[in-house]
């Protein structure tokens, strides 16, 4: 189980109200509560944070505010003495604009040696319009314009925010470098990272035109032979990069972020000499009914089968919307850079109890399991008010879309003080005035708690044989709101999607269930149970 650390939102050491090292480290012993096998951090790298940390200006150095290099290096070796690996973030697509390479193409000629390092071109229209016509993640054109000499110039690539530049990976220069950060972390005895947009690196030559409507705002990314998504050549990068990572002792890792819909193009990253695992994008994507879900768990399955690598699991990120309030919604299917009122009013109590189905069915699932951080609290989204909004997607769509702030908030580790035992001094984004309850220390020994849920489901996932060893998912027959599979030896699951109760369409032991005020023999609505079918009811 790997738990994804939103580090400026997950504890906060030395109270400036963002989240830090410091905090981190003084944290571990819940991580190791819960039962947590690895943390995934998102990036602490030097940045001026205009996507989050999404934007590096120094992929060797720590941002002054999570703490120092020297800080990181006893985290890393107080996570291993506690048996939790580390993972971190690599944003290969793009640098920021404030990275050196960056401000040295700035200063530069256009066809420099600095310039070549990026995607910098001519302008159509004697320069005045952008060099095609590809356009943001974020929303809006994917290019800016710069000054050449005290006149408008060239134009820069960026896929995501102005400040995120896109790298060129034909330089050599640049593939080099990044083998240099990988070295400097896996030195530093870093376990593995997780590629920040894996499937972008390489742009189609020419950089043709994707053809868009007047009047497109978004980026399409679901062409066939797009030309920045997905490109063949993207995967001689990871070949070199699953290379360096078996030359150490343990050999390192790498989770791929690729939110690829073609299960055959999913499975080349992670083909036996390229990345270890890709970030299951599919099972987030999904809507919660039993014949979703079910497709979801069985494309994922068949597309890391069919090259032998293990299945990965997230109900969430810091990307989109939380699952209580994801599956609170009427359309409970993902959507892209999109939360808030617009989507439509949120029945937060049905969302937790298909949340707490959603843990055990993800939970029973074989492979490993990523966990939001404050997912297990149960968290919801929270209303961000617009002037504390930070989201470049906020301020990119004029105010369109609300971006993802509402699932980065600070996490709330006591029911009471200022910002609910994150720090001593508050937290950069407010939090709701009703989360004392759901408090990591509210939450700790309270059986009907999520927190406790997570906790016993994760203990019953390293100890039931049929759970530690998952890996022969067969499905059994069950009505059409309910999903039931087991594993052998002798691990059941059910899953009621319906609202009223279910039957439970296997004989056992109940091991553990979101709802036990329920009749036995039956599974509650919007509920799930775990069965130990070893035990045969006399
Ligand atoms: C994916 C990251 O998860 C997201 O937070 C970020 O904005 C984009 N990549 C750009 O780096």
């Amino acid at each position: 189980m790997i738990y994804q650390v939103y580090i400026q939102s997950f504890a906060d050491g030395n109270g400036d109200g963002v989240g830090d090292i410091e905090g981190l480290r003084s944290r571990i012993g819940y991580l190791s509560a819960l039962g947590v096998d690895a943390i995934w951090i998102t990036p602490w790298f030097d940045s001026p944070l205009r996507d989050a940390g999404y934007d590096v200006a120094d992929y060797r150095a720590v941002h002054p505010r999570y703490g120092t290099v020297e800080e990181a290096r006893q985290l890393i070796k107080e996570c291993h003495a506690a048996g939790i690996r580390v993972i971190l973030d690599i944003v290969p697509n793009h640098t920021s604009s404030e990275h050196p390479w960056f401000r040295a193409a700035l200063q530069s000629s256009p066809g420099s040696v600095e310039r070549s390092r990026y995607h910098f071109r001519a302008g159509r229209d004697g320069g005045e319009s952008p060099p095609n016509d590809w356009l943001s993640v974020f929303g809006g054109p994917a290019w800016t314009r710069v000054d050449d000499h005290g006149r408008p110039g060239e134009w820069y690539l960026h896929l995501f925010d102005a400040s995120q530049p896109d790298l060129n990976w034909d330089n050599q220069q640049v593939r080099a470098e990044f083998e240099d950060i990988l070295r400097y972390w896996f030195d530093l005895g870093v376990d593995g990272f997780r590629i920040d947009v894996a499937t972008a690196l390489v742009k189609a030559p020419g950089l043709p035109d994707l053809g868009y409507p007047d009047g497109a705002f978004l980026a399409d990314l679901t062409r066939p032979d797009h030309p920045h998504r997905d490109r063949d050549e993207v995967h001689d990068i990871y070949r070199d990069w699953r290379r360096l990572a078996d030359s150490y002792d343990p050999p390192r890792m790498f989770a791929a972020e690729a939110w690829l819909d073609d299960a055959d193009r999913l499975s080349r990253y992670v083909r036996p000499d390229e990345l270890h695992t890709t970030l299951n994008l599919y099972y987030i994507k999904s809507a919660w009914t039993a014949e979703s879900m079910r497709t979801a768990i069985d494309a994922a399955i068949a597309a890391t089968a069919a090259v032998g690598a293990p299945t990965t699991w997230a109900l969430s990120n810091h990307d989109v919307e939380r699952v209580v309030t994801r599956y609170g919604r009427a359309d409970t299917r993902r959507r892209p850079g999109v939360a808030g009122p617009q989507l439509g009013p949120v029945d937060e109590q049905l969302g937790r109890r298909r949340a707490r189905a959603a843990a055990l069915l993800t939970l029973a699932l074989p492979g490993s399991v990523y966990i939001y951080q404050g997912d297990e609290l149960g968290l919801a989204d929270a209303d961000i008010p617009a002037h504390a909004r930070q989201d470049p997607i906020w301020t990119r769509s004029g105010g369109r879309r609300w971006g993802r702030d509402g699932a980065r908030v600070p996490l709330p580790w006591t029911a009471h003080g200022p910002s609910y035992g994150f720090g001593d001094n508050g937290a950069w984004l407010p939090q709701p005035a009703e989360w004392g309850p759901h408090a990591a220390t509210a939450q700790a020994g309270d059986d009907s708690s999520f927190l406790e849920l997570y906790r016993a489901a994760l203990r019953l996932r390293r100890t039931h044989p049929g759970l530690a060893r998952a890996n022969d998912l067969r499905w059994h027959d069950a009505p059409g709101d309910v999903l039931a599979f087991t594993h052998s030896p002798g691990f059941g699951c059910v899953v009621n999607f319906g609202s009223t109760p279910a039957p439970i369409p296997l004989a056992g032991r109940v091991l553990l269930a979101t709802d036990t005020a329920v009749a036995e023999g039956l599974v509650a609505p919007h509920g799930a149970v775990w069965l130990d079918l070893e035990y045969i009811p006399s």
